[in-house]
């Protein structure tokens, strides 16, 4: 039998479920792989906290996370502190010494992900980050080994769990924002500061992560896209409902035929029709289409500390498997069949738009002349009725066009005296097979 020394840095909510997990199910891990983990050492700020977690009779516990690195007992170090610097540090001091890496930091990812991962294959370690994206769904793995044989045509992900309670509230419900952004922080859906969450720079690091599995290289960060759902208004919900989409923050990746890859997150119209509109609460699912394999879907928690503990435990296995059989894992390696990025202003897509129009006969003629004049097809008109002043919601649904254009003409109605504000855009999508 096997054994394989571990070492845990950062033993707060996910290293605690790892913790735990491992010695829960050790003996069915064990019988399964033909393994067997001994957690060594743990890296924490005080080392106090880790009674209840892990028994100090037989974890040796430091504040000094880099002793990990360098202790001969430990074959696979996870990286669970949170922030870049000191666990990049880390990472790379690991790999060096000849250790295997399992991570969860998706921030750490989307800023050095390519390094990392050109480090791991420069050693022959395996380095795995199968938590960093949806939790305790394997969707990376499903990535690299049970869609291999696939060009991956799009990906369509919520990856978020706070922004999907919160949206989750407000459709069903019609709460506000403040008050669903509040009630998911008493249930412990959202921290105190939510910025990283309801911004979509979460999402957006796990969009670089999912991009770079599905099309063989690292985005820069700052290339993708980011809308988060702070600013979204409750009537843009009630409008949805009435149209028939559910308001959703979407993780898109999708690939052009010319290699080019286009990858953003955004507060996103998504047909009651599709199975996507129907995931709730804190709940992240993924619609991944491949060019072989066609639709596939994946469901499950996509944070907390047990479901994100299984995805951990998964990679320490794959990582054992891979240092028994003394060869170099399967990465997701980098490949040049796409690296071209799609600027932003270049993807295509329908719109729901809502202005503020003047309630005047002749409005809807002149906004509708700046759409003809950029090429934007109008599929649909809504003017709920009744509604009092001298501005009224105008709701237009739009065909699919580039980003660039739709946003020249909605410069050009703004400056026009017909409407009172600037417009409110989001994307459709529809899903087309
Ligand atoms: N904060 C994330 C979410 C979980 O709400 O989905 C960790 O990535």
């Amino acid at each position: 039998m096997e054994t394989f020394g571990i070492g845990i840095a950062g033993l707060g909510v996910v290293g605690s479920g790892v913790a735990k997990n491992l010695v829960k199910n050790a003996e069915l891990i064990t019988q399964r792989t033909g393994f067997k983990f001994e957690i060594k050492a743990a890296a924490l700020r005080d080392p106090a906290l880790a009674h209840g977690i892990v028994d100090p009779s037989k974890v040796k516990l430091t504040t000094n996370s880099m002793e990990l690195a360098n202790d001969p007992s430990i074959h696979i170090i996870v990286e669970l502190m949170g922030g870049t610097d000191a666990p990049r540090t880390l990472i790379q001091e690991s790999l060096k010494n000849g250790k295997a890496v399992v991570t969860a930091n998706k921030a750490l990812l989307a800023e050095c992900g390519e390094e990392l991962t050109a480090l791991a294959a420069h050693h022959r370690k395996p380095f795995g980050f199968e938590a960093s994206v949806a939790g305790g769904i394997p969707v990376l793995k499903a990535l690299r080994e049970g869609l291999v044989a696939n060009n991956i045509l799009s990906i369509h992900g919520i990856v978020n769990g706070t922004c999907n309670y919160i949206l989750s509230q407000i459709a069903q419900t019609g709460s506000t924002y403040g008050a669903a952004l509040a009630e998911a922080q008493k249930l412990g859906f959202a921290e105190a500061d939510p910025t990283l969450d309801v911004e979509g720079f979460d999402a957006m690091h796990k969009t670089v992560v999912l991009a770079a599995l599905a099309h063989g290289f690292w985005i820069p960060q700052e290339m993708v896209h980011v809308q988060g759902i702070s600013k979204l208004a409750s009537e843009d919900f009630a409008f949805a409902k009435m149209l028939g989409y559910t308001i959703k923050l979407i993780a898109t990746v999708k690939s052009h035929p010319d290699g080019a890859v286009e990858a953003h997150v955004q507060p996103t119209f998504v047909p009651n029709r599709h199975v996507l509109a129907s995931v709730s609460s804190s709940f992240n699912a993924l619609a991944i289409k491949g060019d072989v394999v066609g639709e596939t879907l994946f469901y499950g928690r996509g944070a907390g500390s047990d479901p994100t503990a299984s995805a951990v435990i998964a990679d320490i296995v794959d990582a054992a498997a891979a240092l028994s059989g003394g060869h170099a894992p399967h990465l997701g390696a980098t490949h040049s069949l796409y690296a071209k990025i799609k600027p932003y202003e270049e993807t295509m897509a329908p719109y729901y738009i809502r202005l503020g129009a003047l309630d005047k006969p002749g409005t809807l003629a002149t906004i509708a002349q700046v759409f003809a004049a950029h090429q934007i097809g109008i599929s649909s008109v809504f003017q709920p009725k009744d509604h009092p002043g001298d501005f009224v919601p105008l709701i237009l649904l739009c065909d699919t066009a580039p980003e660039r254009d739709v946003r020249l003409a909605l410069a050009g109605i703004a400056g026009l005296g017909v409407v009172n504000g600037p417009a409110t855009a989001i994307r459709l999508e529809e899903f087309a097979p």
